[in-house]
């Protein structure tokens, strides 16, 4: 299994620690365009080998996409990340560009890859790679909604004061500060209801904490957070690679699923070795529909700056 990262900064690489630790690769190649960069992130990485336990083989080059030939599955973490203040989406004047070229390389050395989307505006980047490779739909995976239902667990857990491994929630929608969906209903604490634990009005806090929990690392950090979504991209990673058929709110290209089409934005899908094997149209209440509609309009908003 050889796993390309491109993007040796602080997202592709915590990516690239997380899949050698879970050690279900037998190949990571780190690329990245600053010259030696993604080379002596490999090198402290393989340096970690005897002491995290794994038998990775991890791999650091310069813009060489030979180098990447042959991936099964390429995570693209390139471009800027935001400063604080900054939304997602002012990102795509220059991401753009660079996701356009980084894709087209990956699927000139690895044709059958299946790639996935953390760079931002990630459910536009989503859909221009979809534009710009012709990958068949379920090769093409953003990895949102992973991120945004792990901030949803922190905060669902500490509003719970229980740990985060009794807790289940989603989040859908757009990955953005305003369009993301936490599914608050369908949250719960070991299958119970966590209405049955906390309040509707610190409920609605928590789902308000879950939306900005990018900008408000962002604004601590004075730059993107990196171990969350390193850690979240490493799961979707781990489920294509060892077929796992496990379910994860990620972005996809709608053709009438939720009442959406010609768009990327987070909804349930089932992954494995085959990547988006299945998306599942769960239940929404009206509500729930009517913040994925309104979502779905800020990502075709976003969609119509791109450049096709
Ligand atoms: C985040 O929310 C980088 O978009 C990513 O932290």
């Amino acid at each position: 299994m050889k796993v390309t990262v491109v993007g040796a900064g602080a997202v592709g690489a915590s990516c690239a620690e997380y899949i050698a630790i879970k050690n279900f690769a037998s190949e990571v190649v780190i690329l990245d365009i600053k010259e030696n960069f993604a080379e002596g992130k490999a090198m402290d990485l393989m340096q970690t080998a005897s002491l995290n336990g794994f038998d990775t083989k991890i791999t650091g080059s310069t813009n060489d996409y030979t180098k990447t030939a042959g991936s099964d599955i390429a995570v693209i973490t390139s471009g800027i990340p935001r400063k604080p203040g900054m939304t997602r989406e002012e990102l795509i004047g220059i991401n753009a560009g660079i996701v356009k070229e980084v894709s087209s390389n990956l699927i000139k050395h690895s044709p059958e890859v299946t790639i996935i989307v953390v760079s931002n505006p990630m459910d536009t980047m989503t859909y221009l790679v979809h534009k710009t490779t012709g990958l068949p739909k379920n090769k093409i995976i953003g990895m949102g909604g992973a991120l945004d239902s792990a901030r949803f667990k922190y905060r669902l857990s500490e509003a719970l004061e229980a740990p985060a491994s009794d807790v289940d929630g989603m989040v859908i929608g757009g990955h953005s500060d305003t369009g993301m969906v936490p599914l608050t209903r369908l949250a719960t604490r070991n299958s119970v209801p966590v209405s049955e634990f906390i309040s509707e009005e610190r409920l609605n806090q928590v789902a308000e904490d879950t939306k900005v929990g990018g900008a408000t690392l962002t604004k601590m950090l004075g730059t993107s957070a990196w171990y969350a979504p390193g850690a979240a991209v490493s799961g979707l990673v781990q489920a294509i690679a060892c077929d796992q058929k496990k379910i994860f709110p990620c972005s996809t290209l709608l053709s009438g699923e939720y009442g959406l089409e010609d768009l990327c934005i987070g909804v349930p899908v089932v992954l494995g070795k085959d990547g988006i094997e299945k998306i599942v149209e769960i239940e929404l209440n009206d509500a729930e529909k009517t913040k994925l509609k309104e979502s779905a309009e800020g990502v075709k908003k976003t969609n119509g700056l791109l450049e096709l």
